[in-house]
């Protein structure tokens, strides 16, 4: 398939480039278009066989729901059979935004986009071109991330081009994403309420919302799966580099002990002849001088913004290195520091837990 690839401008979109995009969803097409988390792979959420499209070209397994995307609160009616006092609250501080809610599904949205649930997960990007395109297109988009199934989120538009290019009709290139991780799944309909997904927004400023707690169960923090019922795509691997990836963390927060197991891994690595790539923070890179690895930095230690935003991308170059395995370190699991160190989880290959 010819795929058109369009530079969009971030902020102003392009209308003649919005349209074309438009109509091509109209059409039952598919158009990957950035926001404000990373890139969405995006169909028209009413139209059953466009969305089937999207599980055939990223390879994803179909008990994973997608998400429907929305511009306007009046589209809630659409997608949502009943909208719960506490999701208008959570909506109306933080949409549009990193923040997706679980709802009871409205019937005219197909089956297909909930793999089989009757809850639908709704969110109002705040990008301009995800916003432009979905009023355009004149319905809510359906979009998972714009990546093939199981490797790293895409925040560039040339990730989306290296994954998707002559699978799909349009990729629209509107740079960088700025938040760099996914958005924050909630599900409002249980007591407490569940963080599905850490993201952009962090649980605590949701929480401060609803002046309650919300639950953080173990696969939330990406330890261990999700129950089928629950929440089906949290049980597949994610976001993995095809190099081998050792995660070291430690329970304590000892991260003097994180680098000196960092350095110990590294070592016994090279000497068995490996090449091994560390990544780390910008701090921590005159510490591993002497240690024979590449370095790889996410930002500095004190910027966690900065680390989420560089960290699929981090994962993508890793692949381009030609090493055999690296040891990336944790950081705390505070605001967005939850959302990193779900990612890391479910993309590493081994996790070494020091106390
Ligand atoms: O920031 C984002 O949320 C990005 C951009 C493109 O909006 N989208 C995204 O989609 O991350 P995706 O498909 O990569 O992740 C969606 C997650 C999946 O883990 C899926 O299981 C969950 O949302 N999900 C969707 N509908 C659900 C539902 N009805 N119940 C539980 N989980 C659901
Ligand atoms: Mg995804």
């Amino acid at each position: 398939m010819d795929t058109r690839v369009f530079k969009v401008d971030p902020v102003r979109p392009e209308r003649d480039i919005v349209e074309y995009a438009a109509g091509v969803i109209r059409a039952g097409g598919l158009v990957a278009f950035p926001t404000e988390t990373v890139y969405g792979l995006g169909a028209d959420a009413l139209n059953a066989s466009a969305v089937a499209r999207i599980y055939e070209v990223k390879g994803r397994p179909l008990d994973n729901p997608v998400i429907v995307h929305i511009s306007d609160f009046n589209q809630l009616d659409i997608v949502a059979s009943r909208v719960p006092e506490e999701a208008y609250r959570l909506a109306e501080k933080l949409w549009p935004g990193p923040l997706t809610l679980l709802l009871p599904r409205n019937i005219k949205v197909p089956r297909k986009v909930t793999a089989g649930l009757e809850t639908v997960a709704v969110r109002m990007p705040a990008h301009p071109v995800a916003l432009e395109l979905i009023r355009a297109s004149k319905n809510p988009i359906a979009a998972p991330s714009a990546n093939i199934s199981g490797k790293p989120s895409p925040t560039r538009g040339d990730h989306v081009v290296r994954d998707l290019y002559s699978k799909v009709e349009v990729i629209l290139d509107g740079g960088e994403t700025l938040y760099g991780v996914e958005s924050t799944i909630i599900n409002i309909l249980t007591d407490p309420p569940k963080l599905l997904r850490p993201g952009a927004y962090p649980v605590e400023v949701i929480e401060e919302i609803l002046g309650r707690r919300i639950e953080v169960p173990d696969f939330a923090r990406g330890l261990g799966e999700a129950p089928q019922a629950l929440a089906p795509g949290m049980k597949h691997r994610h976001y993995a580099p095809n190099t081998e990836l050792i995660l070291v963390e430690s329970i304590r927060g000892d991260f003097d002990a994180v680098r000196g197991a960092v350095t110990g891994e590294a070592e016994k690595l090279a000497g068995k002849g490996l090449k091994v790539a560390i990544i780390s923070f910008k701090e921590h890179s005159s510490f591993y001088k002497g240690v024979k690895a590449q370095i790889l930095e996410l930002g500095s230690r004190e910027n966690m913004f900065e680390i989420a935003r560089n960290l699929f991308h981090t994962l993508r170059v890793l692949d381009t290195l030609n090493v055999d395995a690296a040891i990336v370190e944790c950081v705390e699991e505070r605001g967005l520091g939850l959302a990193i160190m779900n990612r890391l989880r479910k993309a590493s290959s081994k996790r070494i837990v020091l106390p």
